[in-house]
């Protein structure tokens, strides 16, 4: 989904800026049966159940068949994941493993990334540069200017207004499924077929409310959150803090109970925290990606989207926002394109096109 193409490029131009020559290649530009070796940084991410993503599955595959040794090469791991999937960071794990199982020599001891890695990934690189350099007596780099933000990315989304939302399964069905609209006119926001829509959802009034109530704080404390600046409470957690699922932080804080759906353990419950700790007791609030269900060619500045509305085992948060809101809600959004997902450029080429489920969005 790009994160970890996007941080190689970050991690590039810190190295370039420190002095240390450097360049981001992807995995699948590596060749075949050429060895591994000098210094890598692998950024890596893991999807299905543990494994690479598709881009890695070549090189992945190659290198648990090679029985010559990497004596060549020293590396350090960055693994990207989220500890809500059964093999948290699997692909990272599986890599540093074998690359030790082949002599290669680790730089740093891996370290893994949850989806709000920005501090994991700071801490990371003062180590990172500290050991390149060559003396741990060095204090840590101090913070390389922040990089230009591009409106309509992650960092920086634009605000479209919901114009369809309209319920797409009979009204005896199980199942909700929706034909989201959202209106981009004056955004400069530009996208192409195969690409993904960024959706920064909110959480809703009701679940505010219980958790300003456990916290027993006012809510219009101030709450300093990174990239964000100071916002009061009651808009930190509806729009930047996940009520869903609670960090080790917030177990601790809940007397050591086990992970649940955080909103459920926090019912009826009263926390004793003070506003600096907030922002610690919560993991960040995370968009969710939805394929584009349609064509500019068709629709022009709207953008549909086609989307599955979660029930179980607990309410999704991004998909019941989405389908709880009227016509002229603002919602952000960012593009997130896509690099090996694209129709052939050549238009009379025959194309079969296989999408379980919601998956079909995307061949609207
Ligand atoms: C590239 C890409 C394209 C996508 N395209 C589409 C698309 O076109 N259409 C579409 O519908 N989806 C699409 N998705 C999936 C989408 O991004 C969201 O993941 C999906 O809508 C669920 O988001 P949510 O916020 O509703 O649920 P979330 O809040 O993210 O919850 C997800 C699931 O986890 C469960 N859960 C939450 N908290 C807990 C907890 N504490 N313990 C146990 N379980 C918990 C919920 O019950 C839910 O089933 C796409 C994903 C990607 C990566
Ligand atoms: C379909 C899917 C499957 C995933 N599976 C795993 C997994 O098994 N283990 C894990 O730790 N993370 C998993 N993730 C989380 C990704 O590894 C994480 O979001 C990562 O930051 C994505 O990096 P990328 O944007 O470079 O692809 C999965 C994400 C998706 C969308």
């Amino acid at each position: 989904t790009g994160r970890a193409e996007e941080l190689a490029a970050t991690i590039v131009t810190w190295l370039r800026e420190a002095g240390h020559p450097a360049e981001a290649k992807c995995l699948d530009d590596w060749e075949c049966g050429h060895p591994v070796s000098g210094t890598v940084l692998f950024v890596v991410s893991t999807f299905g159940d543990g494994d690479p993503p598709d881009c890695a599955a070549p090189f992945w595959d190659a290198l648990r068949s090679q029985e010559a040794p990497l004596p060549d090469l020293t590396y350090a791991i960055l693994a990207l994941g989220d500890s809500s999937y059964a093999s948290f960071c699997g692909f990272g794990r599986a890599l540093d493993g074998r690359l030790r199982e082949l002599g290669a020599t680790p730089l740093l001891e891996r370290v893994e990334c949850e989806p709000d890695f920005e501090d994991t990934v700071e801490a990371w690189r003062g180590t990172l540069l500290t050991t390149l350099n060559g003396t741990t007596a060095q204090a840590a780099p101090s913070a390389v200017e922040a990089p230009q933000i591009v409106a309509g990315t992650r960092d920086a989304p634009v605000v479209a207004r919901l114009s369809i939302n309209e319920r797409l399964c009979s009204s005896g069905s199980e199942r909700d499924t929706r034909r989201i609209g959202l209106d981009l006119s004056g955004t400069e926001l530009t996208w192409e077929t195969g690409d993904a829509l960024g959706v920064w959802p909110c959480n809703t009034a009701e679940n505010v409310e219980l958790a300003l109530h456990a916290l027993k704080l006012p809510e219009d404390t101030p709450i300093v959150l990174r990239g964000h600046g100071t916002v009061g409470l009651r808009d930190a957690l509806m729009r930047h803090l996940d009520l869903s699922r609670p960090n080790p932080a917030m177990l601790a804080a809940l007397g050591g109970r086990e992970a649940g759906f955080l909103l459920e353990l926090l019912k009826g419950t009263s926390l004793s925290v003070t506003a600096q700790e907030v922002p610690s007791l919560f993991r960040r609030m995370q968009p969710r990606l939805y394929s584009i269900a349609s064509s500019p060619q068709v629709t022009g500045r709207v953008v549909e989207l086609t989307i599955g509305v979660n029930f179980t085992p607990w309410p999704g948060v991004c998909s019941n926002w989405l389908a709880g809101l009227e016509a002229g809600h603002e919602v952000p959004v960012f593009t997130q394109p896509t690099t090996h997902f694209r129709l052939p450029q050549d238009d009379t080429t025959p194309v079969i096109m296989i999408g379980p489920g919601t998956g079909i969005a995307p061949f609207r």
